[in-house]
């Protein structure tokens, strides 16, 4: 019978090693028994971006990105988007179960009566700048929560990891409209309690003079939906970030700070803003194949297409793609959706896209939803960061959780000088030698 191991021949020495196969990985520190002589550290492994490392075990979010796969809790996001509410998924991928009524009903209480932001906070927020990015507001914001409720420290307290659970989802969507209405130079609108999540949020958002805001039942469920679609994506960027920061046993809310922190960067949360540039620079149909030329001939990418681990249809495109039709019969279509979609049509033909396995993302056609709802670019990393925060809080107590985890600390090759002297000041290289050196780079 085949054995779950691995022999390996070091042909520096000759030595034969087996190594158990667990789960269709290897176990890192296995390779470490791998020396020359007694003096060597011991084999490693190099993997910039962590490309083919696992850093945990997880029971959460499943992806197969061969197949298009994705399900939270072993439930496929379609059925979830279809069937499942937002407050509802982010109960399934916190706790690991979807919810009875009475526990659904439960948690929407503890979720709304978290809705609302210490009055210190609001001033805090109101030091921003006029023009500060919502995104920064947001990143800065959460760190701030820490010092606001000093007990969530306690990370191994599992009613204290309840009860930040429930305010980081319950206050995420209160401090993103708070900064959007900075930015808009708008007063602050408070929490309406009788809405739903997505239906309050649009309230904190765009509530003017009336008495109660009525959210627009469709563009409700559609942000809904896309919420659903955003609440975990297992172990990218910002995720990585909460685990990494939350293994130094700091307080959630910095943890989840760090994470905002990376979602706010272009290649994490900025994606679907660069698709909207790059639909207006197309500027019409008829420019489409010229610009699949420029994108297959290196000048610049396709926005929205290729994807890390999806070399399939991402799943979470489909069903976003729906949601627009169903979005611009409220809204009015965002005329960017009818090259969006020539893009789409003429690169899933096309040889060069086919051959590398480029499919729409997520960000495809999200950007262009969020535009027709009436929201700014700068707003489109903050809608992200609103449903992920259920990701972030359930990935980050798994990671206290996890007695195989310990504080993250990565290896290195150091690859800089040996050993050097200290030499006085006056006997150093002249300045414009130093600027050739390499290591003298920043
Ligand atoms: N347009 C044109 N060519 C592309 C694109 C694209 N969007 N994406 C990848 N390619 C090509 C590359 O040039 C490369 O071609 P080559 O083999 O001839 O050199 C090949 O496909 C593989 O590309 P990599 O960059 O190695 O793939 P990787 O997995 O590292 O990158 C990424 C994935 C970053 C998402 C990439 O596809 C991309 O830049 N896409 C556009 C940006 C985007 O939509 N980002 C959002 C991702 S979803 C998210 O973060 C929520």
């Amino acid at each position: 019978m085949a054995k779950n191991t691995l022999s390996i021949t070091d042909n520096r020495t000759g030595k034969q090693y087996e190594i158990p196969i667990e789960l269709g990985t290897i176990n890192a520190m296995d390779l470490r028994q791998i020396r020359t002589d007694a003096e060597d550290f011991g084999l490693m492994t190099y993997d910039p971006a962590f490309t083919n490392t696992a850093s945990c075990k997880s029971r959460i979010t499943y992806i197969d990105g061969d197949k298009g796969i994705l399900r939270y809790r072993g439930y496929p996001i379609e059925e979830l988007a279809e069937k499942s509410n937002y407050l509802e998924t982010a109960y399934l991928i916190v706790k690991g179960e979807l919810p009875n009524r009475q526990h659904f009903e439960t948690w929407e209480h503890n979720i709304t009566v978290h809705t609302m932001v210490h009055e210190n906070i609001k001033k805090f927020m109101e030091g921003f700048r006029y023009d500060a990015h919502p995104m920064g507001m947001l990143v800065g914001t959460i760190g701030a929560m820490s010092t606001f409720y000093p007990e969530a420290k306690n990370i191994f307290d599992l009613d204290s990891r309840r009860l930040q659970t429930r305010r980081l989802i319950g206050k995420v969507p209160t401090v993103a409209a708070y900064a959007y209405r900075h930015s808009r130079g708008l007063p602050y609108v408070i929490p309406d309690n009788e809405l739903s999540y997505t239906g309050n949020f649009l309230s904190m958002l765009f509530k003017m003079a009336e008495l109660q805001y009525k959210p627009n039942p469709v563009l409700e469920r559609a942000l809904d939906v896309l919420f659903i679609l955003h609440a975990d994506h297992e172990q990218n960027c910002s995720t990585s970030a909460v685990r990494a920061v939350g293994s130094s046993q700091v307080d959630p809310y910095s943890a989840v700070a760090a994470a905002a922190a990376a979602l706010y960067g272009p290649l994490h949360g900025g994606a679907n803003e660069a698709v909207i540039r790059m639909l207006v620079e197309i500027g019409d149909v008829k420019n489409v194949p010229e610009a699949i030329k420029k994108f297959k001939a290196g000048e610049g990418r396709l926005m929205g297409f290729g994807h890390r681990v999806y070399k399939n249809y991402d799943p979470r495109a489909k069903i976003i793609k729906q949601v627009a039709d169903q979005v611009f019969e409220v809204t009015g279509k965002n005329p960017l959706i009818d090259i969006a979609v020539e893009l789409e049509r003429i690169a899933l033909e096309d040889e060069y896209f086919v051959k590398r396995k480029l499919y729409p993302n997520v960000d495809f056609y999200s950007g262009i939803i969020y535009q027709a709802m009436g929201f700014p670019m700068e707003m489109f990393p903050v809608l992200f960061a609103i449903p992920r925060m259920a990701g972030w809080v359930a990935q980050w107590a798994e990671m206290v959780r996890d007695g195989e985890q310990k504080i993250a600390r990565p290896r290195q090759i150091y690859i800089g000088e040996d050993t050097r002297r200290w030499i006085p000041m006056a006997d150093r290289p002249e300045p414009l030698q130093r600027e050739e050196s390499v290591s003298h780079q920043i």
